[in-house]
């Protein structure tokens, strides 16, 4: 942090100094406040005072539209430009080369894995696809029309009582070890949330099949005494669990991050981040579009839902990103997956009024004047029912492929020198001090 000074260095012409000169009007001081990364750190605001006693300068930003908290080596994303990448890999090429397990690989531990690599990896998380058979009881807890968003964070938190070893989070092997378990055994947490809201029995994994497979398996296997999914729908899946692996600071990694920088176990970081995920502006979106679609039912009812949402009354659910001001390039992936999906399943016939949808949003000066595009959630919806998951399973769904994400944030967090316990600000408004009033002079 540089002193204040009367005078500020003016570049003379040509030369480049990274710095931000600030005049504070109230005093006439000067400050040279350093830039890296065209980024000026808040704390050295606090520098900024009038008399010496004062607490110093704060940044104020409400829902962190311009903050960053963390440096990450792990996804980027330009939002207009419309680019997403995990570890500078296009997601265009991981979803078409690459298994989710692949992919998870990659975000936990920074590089492709060998084929070596990839099959030990492998091994490790199916050997932990199995959960405590307590888990069982724990979920039969649940009242039959439990939200299985609301089974599955809370069968995730439980988690963290049957590994109370997970607390050494210092110990790589640990953290390591959680990794396994968590990738693991999300997949079986959510199919028995949805196997307890259908009443049926849970279905054990089965570790011949691959991820996405035996997900399937342990959803709709009935009395088969071996499940075989379709092998275009399991891919389809695989795809979807790869785009939704991780999006950088969004509210559920910030939720991951916040927990976790209190040092609290992993599992109990990890649901609070799904409980972030499980609101209708973040992960929910998926679930309450299908449930607009429904709404709308017919394509000519449009224009008048449209209006709607024109008029503030509601929103246009799948539309709209912090970040993309351009179309999202996961729904773009999506759509095309969707091509494959239907021609298995047929068509589902929610696609023609999602188009439609589309169409006429892209058309309207109301969504082109605030860059609003079509993100992930306005068409994994159609695939997810497609492929017969219950509508309240989307959420769930979205858990699923982010666990390797979250994962990926809580231990760059971890090993991050520059990072403690997050504590954000506040500007107090509330009442100066004053006395107790008692009840008979209220
Ligand atoms: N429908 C109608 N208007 C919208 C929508 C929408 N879906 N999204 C934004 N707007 C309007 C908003 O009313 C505001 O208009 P004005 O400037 O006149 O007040 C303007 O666009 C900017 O919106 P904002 O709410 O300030 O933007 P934000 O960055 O805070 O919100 C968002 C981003 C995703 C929460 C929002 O676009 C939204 O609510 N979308 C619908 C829910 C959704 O699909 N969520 C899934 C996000 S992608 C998956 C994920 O990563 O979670």
């Amino acid at each position: 942090m540089l002193q204040p000074s009367e005078t500020a260095k003016s570049p003379s012409q040509g030369q480049k100094i990274d710095t931000l000169t600030v005049t504070d009007n109230r005093t006439g001081k000067l400050y040279e406040i350093p830039i890296e990364n065209d980024t000026i750190k808040a704390t050295d605001l606090r520098q900024i005072k009038v008399q010496p006693e004062d607490f110093g300068m704060m940044t104020y930003d409400p829902a962190f539209m311009n903050t960053a908290a963390c440096k990450s080596k792990i996804t980027f994303i330009d939002g207009d430009k419309g680019i997403l990448r995990y570890r500078g890999y296009p997601i265009e090429q991981l979803a078409e080369k690459c298994t989710y397990l692949e992919v998870a690989y990659l975000l936990i531990h920074g590089e492709l894995p060998t084929k070596a690599e990839l099959e030990e990896w492998t091994k490790n998380i199916t050997t932990h696809t199995f959960v405590h058979e307590s888990m069982k009881k724990f979920m039969d807890g649940f009242h039959y029309d439990a939200h299985p968003m609301g089974m599955f964070v809370s069968s995730v938190a439980a988690l963290s009582t049957f590994y109370p070893s997970a607390k050494k989070i210092d110990d790589p092997s640990e953290r390591m070890l959680t990794v396994y378990r968590l990738i693991g055994k999300v997949p079986t947490l959510a199919a028995f949330a949805a196997r307890h809201s259908a009443g049926m029995p849970y279905i054990h994994p089965d570790n011949d099949l691959n991820y996405a497979a035996n997900f399937l398996n342990m959803m709709f296997r009935i009395a088969e005494p071996k499940y075989t999914p379709n092998p275009v729908l399991a891919h389809a899946l695989d795809v979807l669990f790869i785009l939704h692996a991780d999006h950088e600071q969004n509210c559920s990694a910030s939720a991951m991050r916040n927990v976790g920088s209190s040092r609290v176990d992993p599992y109990s970081a990890m649901a609070a981040a799904a409980a972030a995920l499980y609101g209708p502006l973040h992960g929910g979106a998926n679930e309450e579009v299908l449930r607009m679609l429904d709404e709308i039912g017919s394509k000519d009812k449009i224009p008048g839902f449209i209006k709607d949402v024109k008029d503030g009354k509601r929103r246009l659910m799948g539309f709209g990103h912090r970040v993309y001001k351009n179309f999202d390039p996961r729904a773009s992936i999506i759509k095309k997956l969707a091509d494959q999906v239907f021609e298995v399943t047929g068509r589902n016939p929610k696609l023609d009024i999602a188009l439609e949808l589309e169409r006429i949003a892209l058309a309207d000066d109301y969504f082109i004047k605030r860059k609003l595009y079509p993100n992930v959630d306005f068409y994994s919806g159609l695939i997810y029912q497609a492929l017969r998951f219950p509508v309240d399973m989307f959420p769930v769904l979205f858990a699923i492929g982010r666990t390797s994400g979250w994962l990926a944030q809580w231990q760059e967090l971890l090993q991050d020198p520059e990072q403690k316990i997050a504590r954000p600000r506040q500007i107090y408004t509330g009442p100066k001090r004053r006395d107790y009033v008692p009840f008979e002079k209220r």
